[in-house]
């Protein structure tokens, strides 16, 4: 019974019409956000930051999702550990701070001290036959491609190989390993996380709430107008001829029914070099290139993973659902290792299209979540440009409705 949900939820499921929004209990509803945390968040792989952020043995910073923290920490050996920040006594947290260096971690308790991989290496008090091997931190799945640290709280984690190898052959050349922190900013966005996924998977808004974007993607306005999807082909066209002669990888990683990303190798706009006011360059080239290519890398990943790469930049995108109607989105955007601010890039300009755009999206996110807490809200008709939006709700409550695997009991009793 535990793993079955309520009944009210499976109507909702059932009756959804194929094509149209979700109910807006999906939206609003304390339980069904419990669901989502268990079934989704809890079972899948999420971003969860960048290797910049812990460069040395013992740093670590933590990673708050679903109630669950995990401590992310540089070992001696330069792995990254994933710890759940449970004390194996009587439970206690043990990391505090958001960000630290620790050669051990003491628990604030009754200081048991454990290792950064984990292992108790100290309890004081303790009957003769208390063994310490068995008391080490439970781990979490993580996985660390390109220096972007990708964590699992499962059990059994659902598959990452063909994930890491794409991202490693897509952003391979960029070497994000090798990138800094230019600018961060953090949001709370007053909606709940299904509007923001549903949000950045689509971009039949773009031309109604992003003139910056338009202005630097072709594509923005390919959407809306002939003209503009004619010149968007040409130039597409042009640019893949470029490619070609160049060497640049084109094209993408579609998603499946049966997978969670998809990657694109997509053209900016004809004389822009980068994602910039303008298109001039930003910062200096990053990882193996030796020329501004010209397009834009990315990668969307379920159930909400958003990072992307131009030739002298990074913004690596962390959003967290912090409770039914609130979703955190920090945005960190990455330059070479080893830049200096204000002589080979300002933070300004290397931010600004998705900073700007990022608070548009807060804006409307925050407008659809109000309008759909409404009782007379009544899901619409998606329309023919928003087949993600489709796909990814419907693998939203695919998932939801499967109970397998289901490592943890419920916190809430929400199932
Ligand atoms: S709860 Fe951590 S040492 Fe007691
Ligand atoms: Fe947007």
């Amino acid at each position: 019974m535990a793993n079955e949900l309520p009944v009210w939820v499976q109507t909702l499921i059932e009756r959804r019409r194929p094509g149209y929004g979700l109910d807006r209990a999906f939206y609003i509803d304390p339980a069904i956000f419990e669901i989502d945390m268990e079934r989704i968040f809890m079972r899948h792989w999420l971003y969860a930051g960048h290797v910049s952020s812990i460069p040395n043995a013992g740093d670590y910073m933590l990673y708050e999702i679903g109630g669950e923290s995990i401590i992310l920490i540089r070992s001696e050996t330069g792995a990254v550990n994933a710890l759940f920040n449970v004390c194996r006594h009587r439970g206690s947290r043990i990391c505090l701070t958001e960000r630290g260096t620790a050669r051990r971690l003491v628990c604030p308790y009754h200081a048991w001290v454990y290792a950064a991989d984990g292992s108790l290496v100290q309890a004081r008090h303790m009957p003769e036959d208390f063994n310490r091997a068995d008391y080490g931190l439970q781990t979490c799945h993580v996985r660390v491609v390109e220096g972007l640290i990708f964590i699992c709280c499962a059990e059994t984690p659902p598959p990452f190989d063909t994930i890491a190898h794409d991202i490693a052959d897509y952003f391979g050349p960029y070497e994000l390993a090798r990138t800094q922190p230019a600018h961060r900013v953090r949001h709370v966005i007053a909606a709940n996380w299904k509007i923001v996924a549903e949000n950045f998977f689509e971009c039949y808004h773009c031309s109604h709430t992003h003139p910056e974007f338009c202005s630097v993607m072709s594509y923005g306005r390919a959407l809306d107008t002939r003209s503009g999807a004619r010149d968007h082909a040409a130039f597409v066209a042009e640019w893949e001829q470029i490619a070609a002669r160049e060497g640049w990888r084109t094209g993408g990683v579609a998603i499946t029914d049966s997978t969670v990303h998809q990657i694109q190798r997509t053209p900016i706009r004809r004389g822009y070099l980068t994602q910039s006011e303008g298109g001039a360059p930003v910062a200096p080239l990053l990882g193996r290139l030796t020329a501004y290519d010209g397009a834009v890398t990315a990668i969307q990943m379920y159930p909400l993973i958003w990072l992307l790469a131009c030739s002298d930049h990074a913004m690596l995108s962390r959003f967290t659902p912090l409770s039914p109607q609130e979703t955190e989105l920090e945005l960190t955007w990455m330059v070479r290792e080893g830049a200096v601010a204000g002589r080979d890039y300002d933070p300004e300009r290397v931010s600004w299209l998705w900073r700007v755009t990022a608070e548009e999206d807060k804006i409307i996110c925050e407008n659809n979540q109000r309008g759909v807490a409404s009782r007379r809200y009544i899901p619409g008709p998606y329309a023919t440009t928003e087949g993600s939006v489709e796909h990814l709700v419907a693998w939203y409550l695919r998932e939801i409705a499967d109970p397998a695997p289901f490592p943890y009991p419920l916190a809430s009793g929400a199932l």
